[in-house]
């Protein structure tokens, strides 16, 4: 299963081992990382808001539409901006390194 590098709000850095399935949102979740989720996933609250390793984001599908125009919405984005709930954990994102962006 993949390992993710996560880097939290405060700065502290450690390694995740992946061992379920599911979005990415889910896994930090599951690691005990806070992020609200509101919507349960839907792309409609902003709460799950990473930054990727910019050498990451070509490596993932881009964002569609509604992800997207959700991130637009957001005040603290980059343009390796990200919703977790829209990035589903395969072994390919082995090694995935990203940042949780700031509560808003
Ligand atoms: Fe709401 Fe991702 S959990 S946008």
């Amino acid at each position: 299963m993949p390992i993710l590098n996560v880097t939290d709000r405060d700065g502290s850095a450690k390694q995740v081992d992946v061992t379920m399935d599911g979005s990415l949102m889910q896994v930090l979740r599951d690691a005990g990382y806070h992020i609200a989720a509101e919507c349960g996933g839907a792309a409609a609250c902003g709460t799950c808001h990473v930054y990727l390793d910019e050498a990451w984001l070509s490596k993932l599908p881009e964002a569609d539409e509604i992800e997207a125009e959700m991130v637009g919405l957001l005040e603290a984005t980059r343009p390796t901006s990200r919703l977790s709930c829209q990035i589903m954990m395969d072994d390919t994102l082995d090694g995935l390194t990203l940042t949780l962006a700031p509560e808003e």
